[in-house]
């Protein structure tokens, strides 16, 4: 769940309006496979860095305890390089260049600063103005975990969700794959590893920078990234992997509009995921499996796979659909009607032609932890 956004630290002067900082991709030769070398030398994986926080796999709910035990960890003495680079690279920690030089070369700092990764402070520090995280091998920089902000179309950071959507993710060997809402890149990244050739997609430009960043980061050269609205770039294309986090809170209209910032699903938070599914049928291929977060909102007792199903349309009758959800207690004024509201994935399977199988059961158990 985002509902709760995180907000630890105090926004630091930058000197530059903030939405100013992009990751950039260095034109220094190896600077990307150096970077790489760095942080797995410092072991910068995702379960150390929760075993450090001690705040387990929902590491960055937001909620109150979450906030305290960090500022714990912050309150300590790091004790190793991970605790510096979890610091400086994830929770955006003003650092000394002095700290920094016993576990990188001023070559390396200036690999940093050449991709906006390090940006001097007026004290003589050193901060990174956002967040790099690890998942499943990959590196992927988002805006800052620590210093979130409503000042422009903020990068969302990696959270627990997209953790568990990587961890259930199907992960055999296809052809093509679709990631919507791509963000900061991290699904269409994952997926690359499986697929012959990806596009992520999403609305905000800024999302667009940090992901063609992020592949440059990891060194894919299967996947595009481009601008645009929901299928919109990609029509006339057909994906055997359809995978979206989409915006789903539900926000009123006064507050803010889907496609504005990570989150705003519209009043009821299914403006975005109603039209990711209505357009399944043209791209979703025979055979093919799609597999969308979503937060379920119900005001009648009616399911959600009910509700799937009638976006889906004529191409429900040649699905399966399988929905694993857990109870939450998220309302927002636009909801608080609400007879029940459940968080979780909504996989589809489109059947071959000719063919009305069961949902695999590889699709349905996968685990959505509570
Ligand atoms: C919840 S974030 C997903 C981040 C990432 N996929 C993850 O799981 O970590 C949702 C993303 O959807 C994008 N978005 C919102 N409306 C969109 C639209 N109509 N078409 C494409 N992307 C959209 C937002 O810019 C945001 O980056």
């Amino acid at each position: 769940m985002r509902a709760e956004r995180v907000a630890i630290m105090t926004l630091q002067n930058l000197g530059r309006p903030r939405a100013e900082f992009l990751p950039r991709p260095s034109s220094i030769p190896g600077a990307a496979k150096r970077l790489r070398a760095l942080l797995r030398h410092a072991g910068f994986t995702f379960s150390t860095a929760v075993e450090r926080l001690g705040i387990d796999y929902r590491m960055w709910t937001g909620n109150t305890s979450t906030c305290d035990k960090v500022k714990a960890y912050l309150a300590q003495r790091p004790n190793d390089r991970f605790d510096i680079f979890l610091r400086f690279f994830t929770l955006c920690v003003p650092t000394d260049p002095a700290v920094l030089l016993r576990w990188m070369t001023p070559q390396d700092i200036e690999l940093l600063r050449d991709m906006n990764l390090a940006v001097p402070t007026s004290d003589g520090c050193l901060i990174s103005p956002m967040s790099l995280f690890e998942c499943r091998g990959q590196f992927i920089a988002t805006d800052s975990i620590t210093n979130q902000t409503e000042d422009f179309n903020f990068v969302m950071p990696l959270l627990p969700e997209s953790y568990e959507f990587a961890a259930s993710t199907p992960r055999a060997g296809v052809d093509a794959t679709l990631d919507l809402c791509t963000g900061s890149g991290i699904h269409a990244l994952l997926a690359a590893q499986h697929s012959r050739s990806v596009c992520g997609i999403d609305i905000s430009p800024r999302a667009i920078a940090f992901s063609k960043f992020n592949l440059w980061l990891n060194d894919a050269c299967n996947v595009t990234f481009e601008q645009g609205d929901l299928f919109a770039p990609v029509q006339g294309r057909t994906f055997d992997l359809i995978l979206a986090n989409p915006p789903y809170e539900p926000v009123p209209q006064n507050q803010s509009n889907p496609g504005e910032n990570y989150y705003c699903g519209g009043p009821m938070g299914d403006a975005i995921t109603s039209r990711i599914f209505c357009s399944l049928e043209h791209f979703l291929r025979p055979n093919g499996v799609c597999q969308v977060i979503h937060m379920m909102v119900s005001f009648d007792g009616g399911t959600h796979e009910q509700k799937v199903r009638k976006w889906l349309g004529r191409l429900s009758d040649e699905c399966s659909v399988g929905v694993i959800s857990r109870p939450i207690t998220f309302r927002s004024e636009t909801i608080c009607g609400a007879t029940a509201v459940e968080f979780g994935i909504t996989s589809i399977k489109r059947h071959a032609k000719g063919q009305g199988d069961a949902f695999p059961q590889q699709h349905v158990s996968a685990k959505v932890t509570g």
